[in-house]
């Protein structure tokens, strides 16, 4: 076994998310309250709501209540319910598949930037990963000629979040093709992360690698699309014998989703209920995404980046001279604000940003930001 690596972003984010005045290190909207869902919910809603205090918390069914696992098979066209393994968040449903597919001394690759999470925990299990870089002069997307060499090298699976955290990009189709083409030659797994799915710009749904293949397994979560990261639901969807493997591995972790949340969650995706939800998500994002443009723009040549298609994240580049661990320990300390520095994606002179906050704290939060780099750069505030 290797030694354990930390996972630096969330615990980052562990440790100060809620002992700052303002958070720009989340990658999602601003939540929902328990209130504004069970509105959402319409008569779903109404019934839920008689009924929330009498709820028995007792165990649940500990794959996800049939009910939960329909609605969520029913967004995968061909998944059924026993295709799917409700989980507690996305980092449950990834940690699940990892465990499950990684071998000791394997090789995998991922798409970097990325989410730190499995690229950690295949090192800390004695694997190896072999990046393949998204290059920001195209769009931030991946070279196939890196993805075959990955394969060619010996990856067993290729990690891919689409949309990208941090840089809030979707796939262009020719490079999903290249992806699952080459990882089918090589007999690989294909893990797609696809939380970023439903937080669209544009409104049109990214594309799921579900169904693609035969070595596909997808996981997705209510955080962020969903604005309901407190519930911690997540799924993972790929064949019926797979889940069932995984669900094996997650009587190992928590056994189970919490009950409330549980129904909680398959309100939330009901038919109808989970359009409105979606539609509050990207309200937030078109409005602020807009908001950060004209902060940057107001900057002049201090900052650049790819407006992103999805999430709540921009992964902003900037020029002043300084390490971004570094700056965003300053950002911190000297004024309560929290950013993820491009380091803990091992890309240093970017800071990810997110802007799903209220307008207002927002609009305050990046105030400070730009004071931070004023003084550092000793330009007058
Ligand atoms: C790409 C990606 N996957 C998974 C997660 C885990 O989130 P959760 O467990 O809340 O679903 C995150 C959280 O930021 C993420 O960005």
């Amino acid at each position: 076994m290797s030694p354990f690596e930390p996972f630096e972003m969330e615990r980052w984010q562990s440790t100060w998310e809620h002992r700052v005045e303002f958070n720009l290190s989340e990658s999602g909207v601003h939540p929902m309250s328990t209130r504004e869902l069970l509105a959402l919910g319409g008569a779903e809603g109404e019934s839920l709501a008689a009924g929330l205090l009498e709820l028995r918390l007792g165990y649940g069914q500990s794959n996800g209540s049939d009910e939960l696992r329909a609605r969520i098979a029913a967004l995968y066209p061909g998944a059924g319910p026993d295709d799917v393994l409700a989980t507690v968040g996305g980092a449950e449903a990834n940690f699940a598949v990892l465990w499950r597919l990684l071998e000791e001394g394997d090789d995998w690759a991922a798409v970097l930037p990325t989410y730190m999470q499995i690229p950690g925990l295949v090192r800390s299990f004695g694997g190896r990963l072999f990046p393949v870089p998204l290059r920001e002069a195209e769009g931030w997307q991946p070279d196939p000629d890196d993805v075959r060499r990955a394969f060619e090298k010996g990856a067993r699976a290729l990690l891919v979040t689409n949309p990208n955290n941090p840089t809030g990009a979707i796939l262009a189709p020719d490079r999903m093709s290249a992806i699952l083409e080459h990882a089918e030659r090589h007999g690989a797994w294909i893990v797609a992360d696809e939380v970023y799915s439903g937080a669209e710009v544009s409104g049109d749904p990214t594309p799921s690698f579900h169904g693609r293949g035969e070595r596909v397994v997808v996981t997705q979560s209510l955080s962020k699309a969903y604005g309901l990261p407190g519930l911690r639901v997540g799924w993972a969807v790929s064949n019926a014998p797979l889940a069932a493997d995984l669900w094996a591995r997650t009587d190992y972790t928590t056994i189970t989703p919490a009950t409330l949340s549980d129904a909680l969650a398959t309100l939330a995706l009901a038919q109808g209920v989970r359009s409105r939800v979606l539609e509050r998500t990207r309200g937030i994002i078109a409005a602020n995404r807009e908001q950060l443009a004209r902060w940057v723009a107001d900057q002049g040549e201090r900052f650049s980046y790819q407006a992103p298609e999805a999430g709540a994240i921009a992964f902003v580049r900037y020029r002043t001279p300084i390490n971004s661990s570094d700056l965003a320990e300053r950002l911190r300390v000297e004024k309560s604000v929290l950013v993820v520095p491009g380091d803990q994606f091992g890309l240093d002179g970017f800071i990810r940003i997110g802007f799903g906050p209220p307008a207002e704290e927002l609009d305050e939060a990046l105030g400070r930001v730009r004071a931070l780099f004023d003084e550092v750069e000793g330009t007058p505030g």
